[in-house]
């Protein structure tokens, strides 16, 4: 054929399969002239180009993955029937990982709380478990996300980061102290993913064979041990590898060194979540482990790299709501309201059939009632389209209560949740100030946040930070004061500043 380079055992095509004439030239009245409107293969490439992306995720735009698999190596079906926690089930899966505020381009080591997406495709269907490196979050009523998440993007004048909006957010939410703590210590700057260790965060339900009821945190502890950057080689890193992060796992897995997590879960049972003394549904608490021991599950292994990243990463869809049969959610408001978003997300991200991707389909048959829209490709044919029906098309009518429920009751208020007796907000936080941390790691935190509040953060936010730190722990919080009040702090770190 004319048109091709002779060695390519592929082709070029258009989209309709016909041989694409030239990739090279287009089709004009003489050799100088003007194009010509039916050049169908020239206006083809032109429109679609316009159409090569998605919007991009809003949160987590910035972020990269890759396939592998679970294996459970421990019987913990007294706590789950799930097919894919039985012991000796291998199950695939796939994982996101990303940053929170920046946008697509933005710089993979600025600091930041890290997303952990998973997306196990087993046996019963897929299961979803969507978390971050941190154990908590900044806020316990999802009315206030999407507030938090504005308040650490852009000003809406300049479309600058700015410290003071990020600050004034957190010191008006006294609940964010503990992920605060998490994010301006060592966890806000991994250094690599495979140097950090993934939470489910929120308290999920298992239910076994019996039907018992279990509450249940998720931990992934990294293989590779958990490593972190300073400030200073994170910045230097933003400048001169805004994809280090990308980079490192495709890296990694591509040379056959596959990373490696293993889960381990708190179980409380299911009469003792409306007694102990935390509220075991308040996202912004940990359950110590001298009550909640850590019981080992399996192992996570990546080993495989997406083959393309725009079909297998930007549209993959990971939803908190997408549960199987032994697994359900939990009182907690955030993954309540969290259970909405993402598919609402997605079908605005990529289309009501995100579903039907390759990379978001389950290994499962499906059954669905759900019909046509834009670009379906998997349909049922002929087969009845709604239910009850006669035609032999299956349907289901479970009634009476729900194997994964929990009891509920009340006059419908706007509220908090009932406070129990360990319920204060700078309690765990301070625990990890003063006994998690040790010196070094004590003396970078003062230096982060003096940094950070250095960098344009004005009155009255300013003192009611120093306030805030000071709640968390006197001592840290008298020393960043003084550092803040005396202009010897180090520089913000980069992406965040005075706008
Ligand atoms: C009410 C609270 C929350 C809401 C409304 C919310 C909403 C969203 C939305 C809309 C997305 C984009 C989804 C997409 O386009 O595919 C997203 C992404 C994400 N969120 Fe949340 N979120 C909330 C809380 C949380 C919490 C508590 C965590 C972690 C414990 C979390 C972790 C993530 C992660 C890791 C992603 C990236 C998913 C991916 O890799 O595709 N979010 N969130």
């Amino acid at each position: 054929m004319a048109t091709q380079d002779g060695k390519s055992k592929y082709p070029s095509t258009m989209s309709t399969g016909a041989p694409a004439v030239s990739d090279r030239n287009s089709l004009t009245i003489g050799q100088d002239g003007p194009i010509v409107l039916h050049d169908v293969h020239f206006l083809e490439q032109m429109a679609h180009f316009n159409r090569e992306k998605v919007i991009e995720r809003l949160p987590h735009a910035k972020g990269a993955g890759a396939f592998g698999t679970f294996e459970t190596t421990e019987d913990v079906s007294k706590y789950t029937k799930a097919a894919l926690f039985q012991k000796g089930e291998q199950t695939e899966l796939l994982i996101r990982f990303s940053t929170v505020a920046g946008e697509q381009g933005s710089p993979d080591t600025w600091r930041d709380v890290r997303g952990f997406s998973l997306k196990f495709y087993t046996s019963e269907g897929n299961y979803d478990l969507v978390g971050n490196n941190t154990p908590v979050f900044f806020v316990r009523d999802p009315m206030k996300f999407p507030h938090f998440i504005r308040s650490q993007r852009r000003l809406p004048a300049s479309g600058l980061r700015d410290n003071h909006m990020q600050w004034d957010f957190w010191t008006h939410n006294p609940e964010s102290a503990h992920q605060v703590t998490y994010l301006m210590g060592q966890r806000g700057l991994p250094r690599t993913w495979r140097n950090m260790n993934g939470y489910g965060s929120h308290t999920y339900m298992w239910v076994n064979e019996a039907g018992d009821r279990f509450w249940v945190k998720y931990h992934f502890h990294t293989q590779q041990g958990m490593k972190f950057f300073s400030n200073e080689e994170a910045s230097a890193m933003s400048g001169s590898d805004s994809d280090f992060h990308r980079r490192d796992l495709f890296a990694a897995i591509e040379k056959g060194d596959f990373p490696k997590w293993k889960l381990s879960v708190q179980v409380m049972p299911y009469e003792e979540g409306r007694t102990y003394r935390i509220n075991p549904f308040d996202l912004t608490k940990t359950w110590p482990h001298a009550d909640y021991p850590l019981i080992p599950v399996g192992t996570m292994t990546l080993n495989r790299n997406p083959e393309n990243f725009h079909a297998q990463i930007e549209q993959a869809a990971f939803s908190p709501g997408n549960t199987v049969p032994g697994i359900g959610l939990s009182p907690d408001k955030m993954l309540l309201g969290r259970a909405f978003a993402y598919n609402d997300a997605q079908r605005n991200r990529i289309g009501a059939n995100f579903h039907q991707l390759p990379v978001n389909q389950p290994k499962v048959p499906v059954n669905t009632y759900q019909f046509d829209g834009p670009m379906p490709y998997l349909h049922s044919g002929a087969a009845a389209t709604y239910a009850p029906n006669s035609e032999g098309r299956s349907w289901s009518d479970e009634t009476g209560p729900v194997h994964d429920g929990w009891e509920a009751d009340g006059a419908m208020v706007r509220s908090a949740y009932t406070l129990r007796p360990d319920d204060d907000d700078f309690s765990q936080p301070g625990t990890l100030v003063r006994e998690v941390m040790d010196d070094a790691q004590r003396d970078a935190l003062v230096d982060t946040v003096a940094g950070s509040l250095s960098g344009g953060v004005r009155e009255p936010v300013l003192s009611r930070a120093f306030d805030y730190w000071k709640s968390v722990d006197p001592e840290v919080g008298r020393r960043i004061e003084e550092k803040v009040r005396s202009g010897s702090a180090p520089q913000p770190a980069e992406g965040m500043g005075e706008a």
